[in-house]
């Protein structure tokens, strides 16, 4: 009887799949400069967090001040672009290679920073556009777009509700940091560009 419940708990576990960080990219607890061995410590606080940044969920890891990132731009895009939002500033505190990893809890100098491919960098011309208001109006403006505020069949709700931070697109509108459980963190898996296809009607 023991044993099948553990077997049931095994398989609740790995078939349904719950959000979980621990054992991704995302989790430190084992990297030599966390000597916290704590996996959220490094991302958020319980107390005292850092509020320069007023949308971000109890922070703690030092934010990056770098200033004006190089924007994506093309000939047919028709949203208004700008700098990185609150949310996209957070993954930037790390993803832009400017601030060191172990700036966390107040420490201010730290020596390690990402390297390879998840360096995303300061200059994001190169990346999927974030940082701007998609609504009906870009939707119809573009032609080739779902209307965010509508039940989309592959979410369940809306993209709205689901990707968009007050409405604006952000990294965070693909990503859920700490659940890698599609791959790459990313929202929706990808299979068949299943994620392209949740706001490009293509
Ligand atoms: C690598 C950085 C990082 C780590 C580590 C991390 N988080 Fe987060 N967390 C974020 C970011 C960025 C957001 C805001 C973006 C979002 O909501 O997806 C967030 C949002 C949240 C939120 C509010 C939104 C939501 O998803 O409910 C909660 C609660 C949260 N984190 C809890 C935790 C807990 C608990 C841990 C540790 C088990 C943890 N986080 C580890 C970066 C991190
Ligand atoms: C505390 C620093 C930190 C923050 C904040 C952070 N990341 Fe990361 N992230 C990392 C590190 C370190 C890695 C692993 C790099 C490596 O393996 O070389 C990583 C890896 C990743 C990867 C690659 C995962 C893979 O499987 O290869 C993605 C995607 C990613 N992060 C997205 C995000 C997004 C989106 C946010 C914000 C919502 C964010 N990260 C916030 C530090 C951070
Ligand atoms: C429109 C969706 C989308 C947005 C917005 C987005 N990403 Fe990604 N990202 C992806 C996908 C899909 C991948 C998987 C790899 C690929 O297809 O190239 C990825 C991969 C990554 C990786 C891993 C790269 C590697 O090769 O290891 C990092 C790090 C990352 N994203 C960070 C970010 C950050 C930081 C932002 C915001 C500045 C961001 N992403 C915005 C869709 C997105
Ligand atoms: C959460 C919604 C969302 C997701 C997911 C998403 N996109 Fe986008 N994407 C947009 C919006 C909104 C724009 C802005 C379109 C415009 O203004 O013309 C855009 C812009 C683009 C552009 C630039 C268009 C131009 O005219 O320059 C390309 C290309 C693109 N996306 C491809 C992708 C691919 C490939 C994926 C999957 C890896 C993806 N997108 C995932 C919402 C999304």
């Amino acid at each position: 009887m023991k044993k099948f419940s553990l077997i049931l708990l095994f398989l609740s576990v790995t078939l349904l799949g719950y959000s979980q960080i621990t054992g991704t990219a995302h989790d430190f607890s084992g990297s030599a400069w966390n000597t916290t061995g704590r996996i959220c410590i490094v991302c958020h606080t319980p107390h005292n967090a850092d509020l320069t940044v007023a949308t971000a969920p109890l922070w703690n890891h030092e934010v990056t001040t770098f200033t004006p990132y190089t924007l994506y731009s093309s000939a047919t895009l028709d949203a208004t672009v700008g700098q990185p939002g609150d949310e996209s500033k957070l993954c930037l505190s790390c993803h832009d290679g400017t601030v060191a990893l172990e700036n966390f809890g107040g420490t201010t100098t730290g020596t390690n920073f990402i390297t390879g491919p998840a360096l995303v960098g300061t200059d994001i011309s190169d990346d999927h556009p974030i940082s701007f208001t998609y609504d009906a109006a870009l939707a119809t403006a573009d032609g080739g777009l779902f209307d965010p505020t509508t039940t989309n069949s592959g979410l369940g709700g809306t993209i709205s509700a689901d990707m968009l931070f007050a409405g604006r697109m952000e990294c965070a509108s693909c990503h859920d940091v700490h659940d890698d459980i599609n791959g790459f963190f990313l929202r929706v898996d990808n299979a068949g560009s299943a994620l392209c296809l949740t706001c490009h009607n293509k």
